[in-house]
């Protein structure tokens, strides 16, 4: 197991390369199982979580090639054949993420078998609506030795409406529907934008589709899809772009975020402007400069084009240095909040109260030995060890490995002070030794 260890304190200064967007590329990739032939993807990002869905997929018997023409980022996936209909659960409880199989093993054999994905640190992250939707179209589930046990003859498109706007939820049932027969409506859907994009994988390879984006999703059911005529390049990742900014305005550096998807960063670029950071858009990049103090913002977090959830742990986290109040409310999952215990090692000021986290920021933080839980709690540890003084040393990194490429050679490329290194290396935390002044 490794550890990173950052010295602090450095601001951090140049132009980061996006990569593709985890939450983009997962549901793609197993959207490939609709249409029997090969697939080529790009700007798929080099992640544990795409590792993951590909062996899914090759399991499933689906086999892909990656490094396409020596580029790390182009996939190629031959989904000619389906072997077996089923997600096992040693897959699943790795990665929540491989119930998207659902859908299309359901659309394209009319049967799946997927292990119940269990919780998961940030909440019980139940599948209800995805099943609820799927059954809407004709599907029938058991549950037995915890595996969901779907099948179906004919999906039928159906007119239905979520409970809640579940973002893998909507995306399994927009999976299915795409091969139903006749048109499906799907209400109170998720709008996130790699739903978006999803989408537009979805219509290159023949499916009828539209109000993706909104909270209402319309398909028209088509017989059969085949594999999309040109390569697909996957949207840039706006956690990640958002990551890289709030790590340059903790740091008081200045950080350009080239490829992200601006148009969908909205709330986070508003929030900020309001710390007074100055932002600036230039097509797709992302420009923030921190000269000043930074001022405290208070935000609460809601489905697109709300301020993002995968954003509250790292907001947190600047906050802390923010000098004076602020209160962060997580309103999507029931326990997101794990990176707070963290800080307050650090020295951060903060108080949860139900799913509000009341910070009295600005007294600085101290390099500490810190945990990370889970994978934006890292991301929240490591912009606060960025700006804090002295060294910190982050154990159980694997977690950032599911969600950020290359993140150490981006940050050093910043400027960071930042190492990988087996965990048993020894390091000295906190605060630097004060040098004795010379007899
Ligand atoms: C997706 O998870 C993302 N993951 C998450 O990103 C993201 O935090 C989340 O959407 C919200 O934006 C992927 O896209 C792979 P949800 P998902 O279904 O789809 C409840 C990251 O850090 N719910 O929108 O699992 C659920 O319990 C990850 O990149 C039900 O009650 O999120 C949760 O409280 C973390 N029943 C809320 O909805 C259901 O059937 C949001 O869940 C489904 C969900």
């Amino acid at each position: 197991m490794d550890k990173l260890v950052i010295d602090g304190g450095r601001p951090l200064h140049g132009v980061v390369p996006v990569s593709g967007a985890k939450n983009a590329a997962l549901p793609i990739l197993v959207a490939t199982l609709l249409a029997p032939g090969e697939h080529e993807l790009h700007n798929v990002p080099e992640l544990v979580d795409v590792s993951f869905m590909l062996s899914l997929l090759g399991r499933v018997g689906c086999p892909s090639l990656v490094g396409l023409g020596g580029s790390p980022d182009r996939v190629r996936l031959d989904t000619t054949r389906i072997a077996f209909c089923e997600a096992p659960y040693d897959v699943v409880r790795k990665m929540r993420a491989s119930v998207l199989v659902l859908g299309p093993l359901l659309a394209r054999c009319g049967q799946a078998h997927v292990s119940m994905p269990g919780g998961c640190a940030i909440g019980v992250r139940p599948i209800d609506q995805h099943l609820k939707g799927l059954e809407a179209l004709g599907c029938t589930f058991e549950l037995d030795g915890g595996y969901i046990h779907g099948k179906v003859d004919q999906l039928v498109g159906a007119d239905m409406t979520l409970d809640f706007p579940t973002v893998t939820g909507t995306e399994n049932i927009m999976m299915a529907a795409v091969l139903a027969e006749g048109v499906s409506v799907i209400r109170n859907a998720a709008a996130e934008p790699e739903i978006v994009d999803l989408a537009r994988f979805l219509r290159s390879m023949g499916a009828r589709i539209k109000g993706e984006g909104t909270d209402t999703i319309e398909i028209d059911g088509v017989p059969a899809l085949r594999p999309a005529r040109r390569p697909y390049s996957i949207m840039g990742d706006r956690i990640e772009a958002g990551t890289y900014l709030l790590a340059a305005a903790a740091t008081g550096g200045d950080v350009v975020a080239k490829g992200a998807p601006v148009e969908d960063m909205g709330a986070v670029i508003d929030a900020l402007r309001e710390t007074g950071c100055e932002v600036d858009v230039d097509g797709d990049q992302i420009r923030c400069r921190r000269s000043g103090d930074l001022k405290p913002v208070s935000i609460s977090t809601q489905p697109h084009p709300g301020f993002p959830t995968d954003m509250q742990a790292q907001w947190v986290a600047l906050m802390a240095i923010a000098a004076g109040e602020s209160s962060v409310q997580e309103n999507i999952f029931e326990n997101r909040f794990m990176h707070v215990a963290e800080l307050l090692r650090m020295g951060a000021n903060i108080q949860l109260n139900g799913n509000t986290a009341l910070i009295e920021g600005g007294g600085g933080l101290t390099g500490a030995t810190v945990m990370a839980t889970d994978l934006r709690a890292s991301a929240s540890l490591v912009i606060a060890g960025l700006s804090a003084e002295g060294t910190t040393e982050m154990l159980r990194i694997y977690h950032l490995d599911r969600g950020y490429e290359r993140l150490c050679g981006k940050l050093e490329s910043l400027g960071a002070s930042i190492r990988r290194l087996p965990e048993d290396t020894p390091v000295v935390v906190g605060r630097p030794a004060q040098t004795t002044a010379a007899v």
